[in-house]
């Protein structure tokens, strides 16, 4: 049997050194090159073509390249029978807990105002705005791999940190929510909140004008998740007028943000090219682990739940 390689988006290459290297012997396709496809078993994806993984017969396993898997569940024709793991590394989770935390801690601290208090020559202490972190609260919009982590994290900052989960969730020194009514308890007491939900139906346009009026004056907003998580008018109305102070936006609706739309300028908005937390080389040893548990019998880690969509 043999894997394929589907993935618009990165270099084919370094994932056949990686397999090289962790399933010596074993052959990696490229897509569409993929000979007979009865022999393919094994599908190593990222964002694949809707229809690809339907043409594969005989597959076993679809191993997500990332940790968000709603490209895939888009899918009209996804053989939803297929086991579909994830990409789970810690790797990831502290590049994305240090992103959240820096986005967090550049709002509440002011820096875009003092950066153009300096661009200005400008001296100008903003004491009224400032006050310790045990007296800031943060909510992390999912309490997963990732929103965990960074709510720890956060926590050890010293911020009082709240977190929200579609079922409830038991995390020492934090404040746990869940469902529609805990979402609504928490944002009226956030001075920040960051977005770390999967992208599903019942997650889309979570970030809305209902939402952000929900929020203390002024809050702070970080979206390393998905763009379309955000309602981009009522976002935008709510930085216009200062309901929310800033916010730091990894993730679009549309990638790359196009050229001319509203973030790339506005004086709340810093925005980065979806670099929040990046699969690296490095973490093909934990995606191919489970490759070798196919090939050995063994139950699969970090496992989709189609059901769920996540
Ligand atoms: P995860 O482990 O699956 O955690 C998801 C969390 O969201 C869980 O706590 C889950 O609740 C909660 N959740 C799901 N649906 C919900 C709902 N309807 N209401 C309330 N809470 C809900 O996911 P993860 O690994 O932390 O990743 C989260 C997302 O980060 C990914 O899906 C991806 O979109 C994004 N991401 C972005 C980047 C980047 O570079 N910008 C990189 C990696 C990932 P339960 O605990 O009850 O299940
Ligand atoms: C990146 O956005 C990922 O989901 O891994």
């Amino acid at each position: 049997m043999a894997l394929v390689y589907i993935s618009p988006w990165s270099d084919a290459n370094l994932w056949r050194q990686q397999v090289a290297r962790h399933l010596p012997g074993e052959e990696l396709r490229v897509w569409p090159d993929v000979g007979d496809a009865r022999a393919i078993d094994v599908a190593l994806v990222w964002k694949p073509p809707h229809g690809a993984l339907a043409t594969l017969p005989n597959l076993k396993l679809i191993a997500n390249l990332g940790a968000g898997v709603e490209h895939l569940m888009a899918d009209p024709a996804l053989p939803r029978h297929v086991p579909m793991t994830r990409l789970v590394h810690p790797l990831m989770t502290e590049q994305m807990s240090e992103y959240c935390a820096l986005g967090v801690m550049m709002g509440l601290r002011r820096v875009a105002e003092y950066m153009a208090s300096q661009r200005a020559g400008q001296w100008v202490a903003r004491e009224a705005d400032v006050a310790p972190p045990s007296q800031r609260a943060v909510g992390v919009l999912g309490l997963g791999e990732l929103g965990g982590d960074t709510a720890r994290k956060l926590a050890a900052l010293g911020y009082q940190v709240h977190g929200w989960s579609r079922s409830p969730r038991d995390l020492p020194g934090i404040a746990c929510h869940h469902g529609r009514d805990g979402l609504d308890a928490m944002l009226g007491a956030c001075d920040a909140v960051v977005c770390l939900l999967p992208l599903t139906t019942a997650t889309r346009g979570i970030i809305d004008r209902r939402f952000l009026g929900r929020l203390k004056p002024g809050a702070i907003l970080v979206n390393a998740a998905r763009g379309a998580h955000v309602v981009d008018d009522d976002l935008l109305a709510a930085l216009d007028d200062g309901r929310v102070g800033f916010a730091l936006l990894d993730v679009f609706y549309d990638e790359p943000l196009p050229a001319g739309h509203r973030y790339w300028s506005h004086p709340r908005v810093m925005i980065t090219p979806h670099i929040a937390a990046l699969t690296l080389p490095v973490m093909a040893d934990v995606i191919l682990a489970n490759v070798k548990r196919l090939r050995a019998g063994q139950p699969l880690v970090d496992q989709v739940d189609p059901t769920r969509g996540y």
